[in-house]
């Protein structure tokens, strides 16, 4: 059997997987994080699977997307398409995706299942809970266990999403039946989205790029149980680099929007002098990331923030839903 993944910063573990089975493995990963994030595309190439950048001319959507956008540098909705375009045409062949679904949030409770049963050990009881939020994968798995108190009545806590201000599916975006992925071959999905057609600006280095959220995390939102922030890349790399003079610990660019966060709302206590206790999700190391934080390093990083008139284009495209 072949496996095929859309994975966009994703597929990493995936692929180890596939191998480990004995799975062929073909990753369409996007096509500017291919070339920023070098070294990830290498750790999948090691075991084993080839790694195409999205869009490409392998696919029929893919040179479609290429004549649309010319050069553009991709996004997980084109590398979704590519790869389910491939998966259909291809006897045996499965398609896999590193986010969004249910199913993944569902793999991805096991970091919450952890995180409470140490709190509880030591009896904590924390007051807010922060992830980064790309598809929504890692703050789904992350906050499951404290949402299911909270809808419960059991306990409240305060849940923050954190997504770069480039790409602000949740803050920005709106709550709509939309296209998984950017050539429109998926089913819709009710959630927070700016487009299926919306690709972040090609100089965003920190992840997080997907065009929509996790269709669950949309509903949570929308009903007022949890609340987002958005965060420019330059702010979150100087997150990332206190982190790592702190705790020795080179976080993944994705994680430090968490730290960014969570660091504000730290300095905020400290200035009021309110306790408080505050968990994040710390979601991957930067070794593979090095590339990024050369640019920031070298001061060639800065921050694009999409105009309400650019989003409202994206917006006036989406499926007409009865
Ligand atoms: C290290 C890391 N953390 C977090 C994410 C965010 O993905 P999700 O929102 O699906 O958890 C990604 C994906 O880009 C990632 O590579």
């Amino acid at each position: 059997m072949t496996t095929e993944t859309g994975a966009g910063q994703w597929g990493t573990a995936l692929s180890m997987a596939c191998s480990y089975f004995g799975l062929d493995c073909k990753v369409y990963m996007v096509k500017v994080s291919y070339e920023q994030k070098p070294f990830r595309r290498e750790v999948m190439r090691t075991y084993g699977a080839s790694v195409v950048p999205s869009p490409s001319d392998t696919t029929q959507v893919g040179r479609k997307i290429l004549a649309e956008h010319p050069g553009t540098g991709g996004s997980l909705g084109c590398a979704i398409s590519e790869a389910v375009e491939v998966a259909v045409s291809n006897p045996g062949y499965r398609y896999v995706l590193g986010s969004v679904l249910n199913q993944v949030l569902l793999h991805q409770s096991v970091i919450g299942l952890e995180t409470k049963a140490a709190l509880d050990k030591y009896g904590i009881k924390p007051d807010m809970i922060i992830g980064c939020a790309g598809g929504g994968s890692n703050l789904g798995g992350l906050i499951a266990p404290f949402m299911g108190e909270k809808l419960r009545g059991e306990a409240d806590y305060d849940i923050v999403a954190v997504e770069p201000s480039s790409c602000p599916s949740f803050t920005r975006g709106v709550y709509a039946y939309d296209f998984c992925d950017t050539g429109m071959i998926c089913p819709l999905s009710k959630m927070y989205t700016l487009g299926s057609d919306f690709i972040p600006a090609p100089n965003h280095a920190g992840g997080l790029r997907y065009h929509g959220m996790s269709p669950v995390l949309s509903q949570l939102y929308d009903d007022g149980l949890m609340r987002a922030v958005s965060v420019s890349q330059t702010a979150v790399f100087e997150a990332a680099e206190q982190f790592a003079r702190v705790e020795g610990i080179l976080p993944a660019p994705e994680s430090s929007h968490a730290i960014r966060v969570a660091i504000d709302e730290a300095m905020k206590c400290k200035e009021t002098g309110e306790e408080k206790t505050i968990v994040f999700g710390l979601t991957g190391t930067g070794y593979f990331d090095m590339v990024a934080y050369e640019k920031f390093h070298n001061g060639e990083m800065d921050d694009y923030i999409p105009t309400d008139e650019e989003l409202a284009k994206f917006r006036a495209r989406l499926p007409k839903v009865n």
